[in-house]
Order: C-alpha cells, then structure tokens, then sequence
C-alpha cells in the first residue's frame, strides 16, 4: 500500500506542548455560529457518533451532535444508514483503546461497502502522539481526525473531509481558548454541564492533562446562565463538569472566586439536584465542605478519588496527599455532612506496589467505608512518567490484588445498602429497567441505582420508593408515593 500525502492538512499531537503550562490568557469565544450554506450540508444526511469513556466524552458528543444537528444532519444508531461516523474516544487505559482499534478494523469493511462514508476519529486517543501515527499508517480508511481542543471546528472540518481525497488530521497539542455557544443536543432530564476543562495536576499514571491541556474555567456568569436556562427547559438534576473541579477559578486573574463560591450560588437556581464530578483531595477546601453541607439541592454524595492508600505510592503518583491528610479530609466531610455518601476510585499494581502497600488500600477503604468504588489495574501510559518506572510486579498478582480489593469493597456496598432497609428513598425516575420491562429504575440523592414497580407515567418524576431488597450493586424498592400529578391515588 502506498502511504498518503498528509501535508495539507496535517496538525500531529506533541506531547512536548501539550504538557507546556503557560501564563498566557484564556480568551473566551461568544461568537460561534452556523452559517447558512453550512447549515444546509447535512441535509439528508445521517450521522451515528460513538463515545467511549468518562462524562467529559459523553457531553462532548452532545455537543458534537448539536453542531451536526444544526448542520442538518440527522441521528441514527444503524451504522449501516449513516453518512458520517465518528468515534469519540477515551485513552484513559490501554483496554479503552483497544475497543477503538477493534472498531476501525470492523468499520474497514463498512467503508469498502460504502466508500462515501465519513469517518472519523475525535476524543483523546487523538491527541496521542502514537495513536495518530497508528492509524494514519494501518488505518487509513479514516477520513478525519481531530483532537479535544478542536471540537468546535467540526462543521469545517467536515466539509473538508468531504470533498477531500486525503485524511484531514487537525490535532491542535495547545489548549484552545474556551468556546461559549456551542449548540448542544440533550436527552433525558439530566444535565452535564462543564465548568472548566483541561487539568495541571499530572499524576504520574494519567494521560489526561496530555490530552486535554491546562485547566481552564468557563467563567461563574456562563456557567450561573447555562444551569437556569436547564432549570427553565425543567431538567431535574445537573451535574457539573470537570476533571479536578476543585481547582474551579484558580485560572482566574480579575476575580476571587473558587468552586464552593460557584456551590453556592447554583444551590439557589431552582434545580432539584446538583452534582458535581470529579473531585481531588488536595484543592477540597472548607469553604466547598462548609456549602455542600448546606444541602438542599446539593446531594449529599462526593466522588472522591483516593488511587491508593499508602503514603509512598501516592507520592510515587504524584498525588500530593498523604494517606493521613486523605483521611483528615474525610473526617472533616464526615463530620459537616453526616449522611455524607462516598465514593472513589483505586488503581492497584502502580509500578512497584507492595503487598504491604496494597494492604494499605485495603484498610484505608475499610476505614472509610465506600459506598461504591471504581477500581483498575494499573496500565501503562506511553509518554507519562509512570510509563518508565521499574514494575516487577506479576500480571496474575495485580489481577488477584483487583479481585481482594472489590471482595473487600463489596462487603461494604452491601452492609451500606442494607443498612437502607425498610427506610423510603427519594428516586429520580429515569426509564423502564434494562433486566425487566415490569420494573421502573431510577437513582437516589447519593446516586444508588434503585428498581421498583410503578406505572411508566412516573419516568422524569420524583417517587418515594421503600427499600426492600438491599443488594450490593442495586437496590429494590416498593413505590410508596409520588409527587406526579399524573398519577393519582397513591
Ligand atoms: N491506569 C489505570 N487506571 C487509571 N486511571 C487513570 N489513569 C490510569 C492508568 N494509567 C484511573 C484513575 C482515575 C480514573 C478515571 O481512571 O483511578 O481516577
Ligand atoms: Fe478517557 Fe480521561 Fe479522556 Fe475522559 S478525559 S475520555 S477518562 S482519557
């Protein structure tokens, strides 16, 4: 095969800028918009976009379809039907990858079936540096890649992918300014909304702040106006957005003004419920814990990522907390929030880990008392220092240390939710259950997934459900009221 002259087009990621931290100022964009002509190019067409990974992704693809709506185009969940694919993807470990290189090799045949298909790579496996050599030499039935910061050049780069024999590769390594407007495409009644994006904190294991370039906040007014235009639109829950919110406004310049001030000014929008994810330890001041005790509209849940409970790995990790400051942090959420429900995520088998050491996660999760946690086996990143530390540690070890950690992690899940037995629950009715088209299925203030039996008029309302059947990873209930006008009598 002969290899395609990329030059016209061709933005690669590098590493070297993307880790590059400067001063510059953040310029905020109010002025995108669709032009006519391009709000005509999907006419009849349909698109069908794939997320992998975390929420960031999948409010990225809401964006991603509101441009492409506004451009004409139409959805569909038939790849067989659609003019355009993308696949927005997520770098986090080497497995998320893998599910993306899987799906190329089968959208090969596709595009020898179908050649006017567009199809396109976008999320952060884009801003690898390996990954856009990858597939520009084995996959070159891809007809466009672009990276996170170049979402909202999508209708351009579109067109140019049209009409265009060559791959389009626009990869731009330096964050972009933030970009206000965008059209969004919504489904359902919650809401992600981003407060800041990119993150500085380099753990050594993560990929992200490669991929997604410096912290940068939207700023509290677009942010205050977005949240009450879903309040109005009558969207029952929000959840804002961001890699390390809890360094919220530290980027900026003109005002002091952090992430419990924004806390606080959201928990007076006429939302029922406000969430927020993901946070790190280290920025979680008393100000955020003094608002979120507060309540209200504020749930009483904290994803809390703790990765490992030993003082030396965390530094190893590049943390910048201790175990002992970890649990002075908890004891501190604990104590203004008693009914405080938390969660977190654990990676086991970092480079070197000792049994030890990992005995110290287990007693540390022991100590708090997740309610649910997110755990990994550790995956090397190419490019993060982790990559190039010595790591003797067995696969087999750190597949067994996964299975101790979620035996240990369960048995808590499950007493926690027992201990919710015979007590009634506020649920946000989502749907009709995956496993039982009898059930309804919602979740609770602190995000426990909740199955019980009720008409389907209650879906998008609030319903009191009674806990009668605490599992580990669910709970089942009986409806014992509902706030629905549309159901009467219960
Ligand atoms: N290997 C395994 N897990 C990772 N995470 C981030 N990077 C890696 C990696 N290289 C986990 C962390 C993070 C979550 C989103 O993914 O636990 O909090
Ligand atoms: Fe995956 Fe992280 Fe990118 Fe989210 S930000 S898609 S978790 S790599």
């Amino acid at each position: 095969m002969t290899t395609k002259d990329y030059s016209k087009y061709f933005q690669a990621p590098s590493y070297t800028d993307a880790k590059k931290r400067g001063k510059d100022e953040i310029r905020v964009h109010y002025d995108f918009s669709i032009s006519d002509e391009m709000s005509r190019f999907g006419a009849n067409k349909r698109y069908m976009i794939r997320t992998y990974g975390c929420q960031m992704n999948e409010h990225d693809t809401e964006t991603m379809k509101g441009m492409l709506e506004a451009m004409g185009f139409t959805s569909t969940e038939d790849k067989r039907e659609a003019d355009v694919i993308l696949l927005n993807t997520c770098a986090i470990r080497e497995n998320a990858e893998d599910k993306v290189f899987g799906e190329l090799g089968h959208l090969k045949h596709l595009k020898m079936e179908k050649p006017n298909v567009v199809l396109g790579v976008c999320g952060c496996m884009s801003q690898e540096e390996g990954v856009v050599q990858r597939i520009l030499t084995k996959h070159q039935h891809v007809d466009l890649i672009f990276g996170t910061h170049n979402i909202h050049r999508l209708p351009k780069l579109l067109q140019d992918a049209y009409f265009d024999k060559e791959m389009v590769v626009e990869v731009w390594s330096k964050e972009g300014d933030i970009v206000e407007n965008l059209p969004k495409k919504r489904e359902g009644m919650k809401a992600w909304v981003n407060i800041m994006y990119g993150c500085d904190k380099f753990c050594t294991y993560c990929i992200v702040p490669y991929t997604r370039g410096k912290e940068r906040s939207r700023r509290p007014e677009d942010v205050i106006a977005e949240v009450r235009e879903l309040a109005r639109q009558g969207y029952k829950e929000v959840t804002l957005l961001g890699q390390n919110v809890n360094a919220y406004g530290k980027d900026f310049e003109d005002i002091e003004y952090r992430f419990g001030d924004l806390m606080d000014d959201i928990r007076k929008i006429d939302i029922p419920r406000i969430r927020f994810t993901t946070s790190h330890p280290r920025d979680f001041d008393d100000h955020l814990i003094e608002v979120l005790a507060k309540g209200g509209n504020l749930v009483e849940h904290i994803h809390l990522p703790v990765q490992s409970g030993n003082t030396d790995v965390l530094k190893k990790m590049s943390r910048k907390y201790s175990r002992e400051q970890y649990l002075e942090l908890v004891a501190k959420i604990k104590r203004a929030m008693p009914d405080v429900v938390l969660t977190t995520d654990i990676i086991v088998g970092f480079p070197g880990e000792t049994e030890e050491q990992f005995q110290d996660t287990l007693s540390l999760v022991k100590e708090v008392r997740y309610d649910s946690a997110y755990t990994f086996i550790y995956s090397p990143r190419e490019g993060t220092p982790a990559a190039g530390m010595a790591d003797d540690i067995p696969p087999e070890e750190k597949s067994a240390r996964l299975i101790r950690l979620n035996d240990a992690l369960n048995e808590i899940s499950r007493e926690a939710n027992e201990r919710l037995r015979g007590q009634t629950v506020e649920v946000l009715v989502e749907g009709v259950s995956k496993n039982n088209a009898d059930m309804l299925s919602g979740r609770t203030r602190s995000n426990k997934l909740v199955h019980f039996q009720g008409p389907r008029e209650l879906i998008g309302t609030f319903a009191k459900v009674t806990v009668t059947e605490p599992m580990t990873w669910f709970i089942k209930g009986e409806l014992a009221g509902t706030d629905s006008p549309a159901v009467a009598n219960l």
